[in-house]
């Protein structure tokens, strides 16, 4: 059976794709963001994963307003970036893993979850930057991918702890595929931050770190939250963290944090990284 290795869990913002472009990695703006980085790269490397199921929240590219599933499983076998003019030179396609996503997507309608299968998939800055952190300038990417796509973008969304729920069916579909690769869960989101309306700009910080802190030992903790209160606590688009908790959840057993970074802000966002193992 497939093994999960473990999960990471980062921001996006479409600036970085701009600033990996210009090499502006040590300029002092963004030290301390992609700083963050190599424990990650080296963990990855200690772990071997084959495949990154890659949790993340399209921004209005591939699903729009006309047709939004709350939850999309990708199953094709390549995913194609077209988030537009970003500044990230034209990227290869993302090879996928049919296998491995028509298993997941049988798996979970099995246990409930209606999903909408995607046998075409455009993918956007949620799903191609954190590939780009982790494994930096080698296009194509090393790892097969299969895109897993949460509505943030229309009310209504799906609760805190649904997603839970969503990641705890994702590890168990892994965990019974029959396949010896080794699985990353990558969860792409968050932190706070909000884009528009009058608390443009708006960032939480306290709630931020026990949010992280928490999603290792306790990660119910943050189901207590409704939508209404993420949106509250951590700002209209910082309900991305939903992607965390359902990377988290996915973790079968006990988990160990390898490595967790904070910064705020990158553009409008609180920035963090965790790695967590799974023992
Ligand atoms: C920003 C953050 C996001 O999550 C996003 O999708 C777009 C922009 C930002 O902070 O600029
Ligand atoms: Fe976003």
């Amino acid at each position: 059976m497939a093994t999960i290795v473990g999960s990471v869990t980062t921001s996006h913002v479409p600036a970085i794709g701009r600033a990996i472009a210009q090499n502006l990695q040590q300029d002092p703006y963004w030290q301390p963001f992609f700083a963050g980085f190599p424990p990650a790269r080296e963990w990855l490397a200690r772990v071997k994963p084959d495949i990154a199921v890659l949790i993340y929240n399209d921004h209005g590219l591939n699903f729009f307003l006309d047709k939004m599933p709350t939850f999309a499983v990708g199953a094709a076998a390549q995913y194609h970036n077209a988030d537009e003019g970003w500044g990230l030179p034209t990227l290869p396609p993302y090879v996928g893993d049919l296998d491995l996503s028509w298993h997941l997507i049988e798996s979970l309608v099995a246990e409930e979850f209606d999903i909408t299968s995607c046998q075409e998939m455009l993918v956007d800055h949620a799903f191609t930057l954190p590939l780009e952190l982790l494994w930096p300038g080698q296009r194509p990417c090393p790892v097969r991918t299969v895109p897993v796509c949460i509505n943030t973008v229309q009310f209504p969304l799906p609760s805190a702890a649904r997603c839970f729920k969503l990641g705890l069916a994702i590890g168990r579909a892994i965990e019974s595929w029959d396949s010896a690769a080794r699985v990353v869960l990558i969860g792409s989101g968050g932190l706070s931050h909000q884009l528009d309306g009058q608390r443009a700009g708006f960032i939480n910080k306290e709630f931020d770190l026990l949010f992280m802190e928490k999603l290792t030992s306790d990660p119910l903790w943050v189901t207590r939250y409704s939508i209404a209160d993420l949106v509250e606590l951590t700002g209209t688009q910082g309900v991305e963290l939903l992607m965390w908790l359902t990377a988290r959840g996915a973790l079968p057993g006990e988990v160990s944090l390898v490595h967790a970074n904070y910064h705020v802000p990158i553009s409008n966002t609180a920035s963090g990284l965790m790695v967590m193992e799974v023992v």
